[in-house]
């Protein structure tokens, strides 16, 4: 399918299946292929909250999702669903202790992304800033055999991320799912089995 019809297509379906954004097409993908979601389950980047709600309606209403972004999740979840949500920074010393006090998580989700700004040297830079901070996270809040699934823009740093995950997980996979646009950047780091 053509890049923009397949573009279309993914954004269509979401509002067609009540979700917020059409990221949840990548993540449904990653867990069809290696079936890496496993409760408690940490989401950094949340927002809009469409990675949320695929866990909600994967694993259960009752799932454990603790979830932190810059903005407002913009998803309506039933009454006593398990989500706690913090309007913060991941880089913030509030941020780091909400993290830890659900932890430790068998998956940590990151679909975080800075704003971009079209350069590429300060985009591919602010990723990967992030995603050292996010691979932190994990490493400190993981439990042991727990997985994590990261995005990130490749970039020269690509392969020092991933040496660095390949120390802390029994398996490393890089993956550029359907849904995201051929001439995007962001591609997913999947670490799986943590071993701190
Ligand atoms: C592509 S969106 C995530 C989409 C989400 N997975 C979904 O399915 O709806 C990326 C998110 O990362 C968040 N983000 C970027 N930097 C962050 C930071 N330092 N701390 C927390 N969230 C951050 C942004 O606010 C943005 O909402």
């Amino acid at each position: 399918m053509q890049d923009r019809k397949r573009a279309d297509y993914y954004a269509m379906e979401a509002r067609r299946l009540g979700y917020p954004s059409r990221s949840v097409f990548k993540l449904q993908e990653i867990q069809r292929k290696w079936k890496l979601l496993k409760e408690p389950i940490l989401d950094v980047g949340a927002a809009p909250g469409g990675w949320t709600l695929f866990v909600l309606r994967t694993l259960g209403l009752g799932t454990r999702i603790v979830a932190i972004d810059l903005e407002n999740l913009d998803v309506k979840t039933p009454p006593g669903c398990k989500i706690s949500f913090l309007k913060g920074d991941v880089f913030s010393q509030e941020g780091m202790e909400f993290v830890k006090q659900g932890g430790p998580y068998g998956c940590v989700l990151s679909d975080a992304a800075p704003a971009t700004t079209g350069n590429r040297v300060v985009d591919t830079s602010r990723s990967y800033n992030l995603v050292l901070q996010i691979i932190s996270i994990a490493e400190m809040n993981l439990a042991v055999g727990g997985n994590l699934v990261l995005k990130l823009f490749q970039g020269g740093d690509a392969g020092k991320v991933r040496e660095r995950m390949e120390m802390i997980f029994g398996r490393v996979k890089l993956f550029k799912p359907r849904a995201v646009r051929q001439n995007s950047m962001e591609v997913y780091i999947i670490g799986m089995g943590h071993r701190p």
